[in-house]
Formats: structure tokens, C-alpha cells, sequence
């Protein structure tokens, strides 16, 4: 079957699509889409400033004034632009030239300076040693290989100086989507997004490195309007949603998948007379570069 720009194609023989075709972190073998394409998909920097607190909250957490900080995988660029608030010298780094520039527009319109690199981030063009903060909010968690994204994090971290990186918990209602939607797909797949969120994986991730690990549990409180809101936002917006719905569509799954995804945010979250509440619980780990 032939495919649009941007979508997921059946598979030639009719048969089930693979998470590692459809995933979520934009490796999808045998498509001619690049990766950094497939972050373009739907809109992420809007659906993605529903839980942006938690980029916000780690920089606060972590940056002084001065410091040289690296937000890694920056996407719409939540950590990045509140690291320069601090009054940092803050880089925000991502190969989605389209959400790159959505981040330099905000940090134009604040009248922060925020320097932009368009670069993978698991072979980054920086120095080695060369901030005192490298942060990750749900960007580093998509490397296939975690091992050598934590190397590369920590190459390029200043000895003294912090990474932080975030990730969803497994059984956090976004931890949850990969199970949810590799039942339909054929089987989980997709980058090792566990090895950033359990503290023992993580621990295994960083092995070897001169680093001391913390890590805790934190939660962001995601809101819609209503659940219809979320269901919406989330099938048009996220990136491997939007690939995923098209082939469930094509095949007319997504319907029963659609239903699998309202039980799952409504036996999550609750309507309040703010709107409707999903919190989500996910893993912040600090690494203290010896
Ligand atoms: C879930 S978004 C997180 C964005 C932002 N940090 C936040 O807190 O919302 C994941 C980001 O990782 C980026 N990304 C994924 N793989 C990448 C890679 N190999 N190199 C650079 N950026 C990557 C995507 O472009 C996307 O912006």
C-alpha cells in the first residue's frame, strides 16, 4: 500500500506492523521517513506543554546562575528556556528542526539567549566536559542504546557538575502506551525506555561511569478540559501515536485501541472542576559527575 509523507506504511504482506516499524522513538526500518522526521509528526510542542513542569521543575532544581547547562533531546525546549530564566548559559539540543525552531521562538519572545544545536543527540557536537548541567526530560530515554547515551552524557558533563534525566515509571499511565499499543502491534518493541525509568535498570545504564546515582519518584499532574480532550490531543499530537493510529486505522484496529486508551486515562485520572487530572509518575535520577 502506498504511503503518505509521514505515515507508517502496512506492511507489504498484509500482516501485523511492529512496534520497531511504528515505534516510539522514530526508528522505523524500512520506511524512508529519517527519524528526525517522525518527531515532526503531529504536534508535539503543544501536547508536550502539558507536562512541561517537569523540564521546568528539574532545572530549577538544579541550575545556579552561570552555569553552562545542556538539554538534551529539548524538543519545544521547556528545561532549556528555563535554565537561561536562571540566568544560565543554556544550550538546548535536538534533531526536530521543527520543534527547534517552535524553542527558539520562545526563547526570542521571553528575550532569552539560548544557543540551538540540531544534532543526534547520542554523538553531540560539544566538547567533552563542557557544562556543569546536562539534563534530559524525556529525551534521552529514546536512545537505542542506553549504555552509550549515558557515556555521552557524561562525556560531555564537567567533572563536578549534574546530569538529570527523567522517565516515565513503566506503570505511569504514558509508561503504560507501549504495552498498550505493542498488544496491537505485535509485541512491545521500540527503544529501551525502562533502562531510564527503574531504579536498578538505570543503575546498570550508568555502570562503570564515574558517577553517584539518586534517584526518586516524582509525579506531573497532566490537564485537559476533559478525558475527550486528552484522547484527542494525545492520537493527533504525540509523534508515535499519530504514526501508530494510522496503520491500527488502516487495519480497523484503532477503534477497539482507542477504547483500551480511554480505560486506561480514566481509571488514572479524575474530572475536577479544574478540568480532568492524569497524574503521571515518573523517575528523576541525578548523576553526580565525579
Ligand atoms: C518526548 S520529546 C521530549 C521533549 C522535551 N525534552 C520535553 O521535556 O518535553 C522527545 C524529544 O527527543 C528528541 N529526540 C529523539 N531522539 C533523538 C535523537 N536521537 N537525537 C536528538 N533528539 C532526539 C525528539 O526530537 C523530541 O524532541
Amino acid at each position: 500500500m502506498a504511503k503518505g509523507k509521514g505515515e507508517c506504511a502496512e506492511s507489504p504482506a498484509g500482516g501485523r506492523e511492529t512496534m520497531s516499524n511504528c515505534d516510539f522513538s522514530g526508528t522505523r526500518q524500512g520506511s524512508d521517513m529519517q527519524p528526525e522526521q517522525f518527531w515532526e509528526l503531529g504536534d508535539y510542542a503543544t501536547v508536550g506543554d502539558r507536562w512541561a513542569d517537569a523540564a521546568r521543575n528539574l532545572a530549577k532544581e538544579t541550575v545556579l546562575p552561570g552555569h553552562r547547562v545542556l538539554d538534551v533531546a529539548c524538543g519545544q525546549g521547556p528545561a532549556a528556556i528555563a535554565a537561561a530564566g536562571l540566568g544560565a548559559n543554556a544550550t538546548g539540543l535536538d534533531f526536530a528542526a521543527g520543534l527547534l525552531t517552535v524553542a527558539r521562538r520562545r526563547a526570542d519572545a521571553l528575550g532569552l539567549g539560548v544557543q540551538w544545536i540540531q544534532s543526534d543527540m547520542t554523538a553531540m557536537p560539544v566538547p567533552d566536559e563542557s557544562y556543569d548541567r546536562v539534563l534530559s526530560a524525556f529525551g534521552c530515554m529514546f536512545a537505542s542504546d542506553p549504555a552509550a547515551m549515558a557515556r555521552e552524557l557524561v562525556r560531555v558533563c564537567a567533572p563536578g557538575g549534574v546530569i538529570g534525566v527523567l522517565a516515565w515509571l513503566p506503570d505511569s499511565p504514558f509508561g503504560s502506551l507501549k504495552p498498550l499499543f505493542g498488544k496491537y502491534l505485535g509485541g512491545p518493541g521500540g527503544p529501551p525506555v525502562e533502562a531510564w525509568a527503574v531504579p536498578e535498570l538505570i543503575r546498570s545504564t550508568f555502570a562503570g561511569l564515574p558517577v553517584e546515582l539518586t534517584t526518586r519518584v516524582d509525579t506531573v499532574d497532566v490537564v485537559w478540559d476533559d478525558v475527550d480532550q486528552a484522547l484527542d490531543e494525545v492520537s493527533t499530537m504525540v509523534p508515535a501515536i499519530v504514526a501508530i493510529r494510522r496503520v491500527l486505522a488502516a487495519s480497523g484496529r484503532w477503534p477497539q485501541a482507542q477504547a483500551d486508551l480511554r480505560a486506561l486515562f480514566t481509571s488514572g485520572g479524575e474530572q475536577t472542576s479544574a478540568g480532568f487530572r492524569l497524574p503521571v509518575e515518573y523517575l528523576t535520577t541525578l548523576a553526580h559527575h565525579r
